[in-house]
């Protein structure tokens, strides 16, 4: 069993950071992507700089259940984002992922599917569907789609049939362990209250496996009829004319379905024994051969193995599996307690060098199962926000990779930080508390680091306005409101010109006119500063500087280039300083060439 300190941490980071599994193994952020783009402009730069579509593309993530509500119901739906497209236009953005809108008794948020053609009716009908990927196209955005199949839910067909009887023809759809042969070697669960991945089910005397919640089965990979469904399910989607997958959990669909027992203190690094299993690259390579490669879509893969190895492997275009993974060591960073610029620095630049010259990265501080970005890695007092937040949106769009966006982070919206557990609706949170009222662990240590880390802080309604339920709803909201709404909201941040809002949309826009931004080569500079992130980008005879100080005090930058000549093309303050320091939070792009 693990300690109460080490579950607290492990929570602060799955649950609430993301998910926890890879980002113990993948330690990174990124991706790989695409030698398969063979059109070289340069020998030496064969992968890097491919021309895709996918690479050039800001994807801003979108929480339908908390984007905005059209019909009353305090749930945010399809029409809720029909109604801003053009908002999301405005951005600039050119692609959407939207988290699960297939049928779903919700047990955690659509990630446990009901129906997969089929879309929750929490979030509206096929019929919301069809206009909204069409009113995407017609504003050039296009649609990528969360795509759960290391599970399903315990309410699926599949499952139903499944747990009827021993020989029911889908009963090796799931992983099943029948009692006669006694209890099965322990298998750890991330949301489980008693952390078991194995629930005992009396219809058959049997154990199934959940590693996530017991309402989320884990699907047999092995078995080619479950494999056809989920393909020939891809298809649908694809024939729609959607322009992506992003594969949820997916390092962790094949197993080995012997289950072996593992060592003593396994839990504590499961993602070695869990991710990357033997026969999830032939998986992957038929899911390619049968769906991906058949259309223009992008996909992308949660988590990234145990090693840079499993993460070329994934998405190396010579193996025709994925375009892009993504890790987690970048986002797993930030700790409640702060962390080091310098271990910032390092990570991200260790897995830039590393994806280099081959494959591609994807780059992202946040999602919603994280806790806020500002408040995490940045400065949520009202003094730095706006700055702080500015300062950490010029990171992820001057990096090279293709960034991940999460929405309401180009407010600089913050963590609620409840105190109350009855504020929380994360379904993996509420039955940690459990686990820790039932082992007598700390709970005010536990409520602590909730407040902080739980990824309901990521999940509160999109603060549209100063009106009630900060415009998302008229009803009364799924999950509280931040209370801050009447003073970072959209409505007041489109009027200000120097808003995050409106610094997002700059800033977007700059990576989207300088190839350079995207493609070109990334070198640090001034390694050991602690304070200073400063960096350079060039391609074909442009050459970019970016200087971020992360600090709450003026900070000097020793990076030995004149800047007298240099053009400022962006900073996140009006009057950038001008006595050598960078000041609080300050972020300036300058071309230098
Ligand atoms: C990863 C998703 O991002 C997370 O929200 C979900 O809880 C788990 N996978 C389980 O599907």
């Amino acid at each position: 069993m693990l300690e109460i300190n080490s579950i607290i941490a492990f929570l602060a980071k799955y649950l609430m950071r993301r998910i926890t599994f890879h980002r113990v193994i993948a330690a990174g952020l990124l991706l790989i992507a695409g030698l398969s783009c063979h059109a070289p402009r340069k020998d030496q730069h064969k992968d890097m700089t491919d021309h895709k579509w996918w690479k050039e593309a800001v994807v801003y993530q979108i929480y339908p259940r908390s984007f905005m509500d059209s019909n009353g119901d305090g749930i945010g739906d399809l029409k809720g984002i029909i109604s801003k497209l053009d908002y999301i236009k405005s951005l600039g953005v050119n692609v959407v992922w939207l988290n699960p809108i297939y049928s779903s008794p919700n047990d955690d948020n659509g990630y446990d599917v009901s129906d997969y053609r089929n879309v929750m009716k929490d979030f509206g009908n096929m019929a919301d569907f069809n206009a909204m990927l069409k009113g995407m196209h017609e504003r050039g955005i296009k649609l990528v789609m969360d795509l759960v199949v290391n599970h399903s839910s315990d309410e699926h067909e599949w499952f139903k049939q499944s747990r009827s009887s021993r020989t029911n023809p889908y009963r090796d759809y799931y992983h099943w362990w029948n009692a006669d042969r006694g209890k099965p070697a322990p298998r750890y669960s991330l949301f489980d209250v008693n952390h078991d991945a194995w629930m005992y089910d009396s219809t058959t005397n049997a154990y199934y496996l959940h590693y996530f919640s017991r309402k989320q089965p884990d699907l047999n990979w092995e078995n080619p009829k479950l494999r056809q469904e989920i393909f020939d399910m891809m298809k649908f989607w694809a024939d729609k004319g959607i322009d992506g997958f992003r594969l949820d959990a997916f390092q962790f669909a094949a197993k080995d379905t012997t289950f072996p027992v593992f060592p003593q203190g396994y839990e504590k690094e499961f993602t070695k024994y869990y991710a990357m299993q033997p026969g999830l690259h032939e998986y992957l390579k038929e899911m390619n051969n049968q769906v991906l490669s058949k259309y223009d879509v992008m996909s992308v893969a949660e988590g990234a193995g145990n090693s840079f190895q499993d993460a070329h492997d994934l998405v190396d275009a010579n193996r025709d599996e994925l375009n892009m993974a993504y890790a987690f060591e970048g986002v797993d960073i930030a700790k409640p307690e702060g962390y080091s610029v310098l271990h910032f620095k390092e990570v991200f630049s260790k897995w830039d060098s590393v994806f280099a010259k081959k494959g591609w990265l994807s780059i992202f501080l946040a999602n919603h199962d994280q806790a806020r970005l500002v408040s995490r890695f940045g400065n949520d007092d009202p003094k730095f926000r706006e700055v702080s937040s500015k300062m950490l949106t010029t990171f992820i769009m001057t990096m090279r990779g293709t960034p991940y966006y999460y929405n309401g982070d180009e407010l600089g919206m913050t963590n609620a930080g409840f105190k109350d557990i009855n504020d929380y609706r994360d379904k993996a949170t509420l039955n940690e508390y459990q686990h820790q009222m039932n082992i007598g662990g700390n709970m005010a240590e536990f409520m602590r680091q909730t407040a902080c880390s739980c990824r309901d802080n990521g999940r509160t309604p999109f603060q549209w306005n100063s009106n009630a339920n900060a415009g998302f709803t008229t009803g009364a909201p799924w999950i509280k409101v931040n209370s801050n709404y009447t003073t970072i909201n959209e409505a007041v941040q489109d009027k200000e010109p120097n808003s995050p809002l409106n610094y997002f949309r700059k800033i977007v826009k700059l990576r989207k006119e300088n190839a350079v931004l995207v493609y070109g080569k990334y070198t640090l500079l001034d390694k050991s500063n602690p304070d200073v992130y400063a960096y350079t980008r060039e391609l074909d005879g442009k050459k970019f500087l970016i200087l971020l100080n992360f600090r709450s005090d003026a900070k000097a930058a020793n990076i030995g280039l004149d800047l007298s000549k240099a053009k400022i093309l962006i900073d996140n303050y009006t009057e950038p300083s001008t006595d050598g320091k960078l000041k609080p939070y300050e972020a300036v792009v300058y071309q230098l060439q």
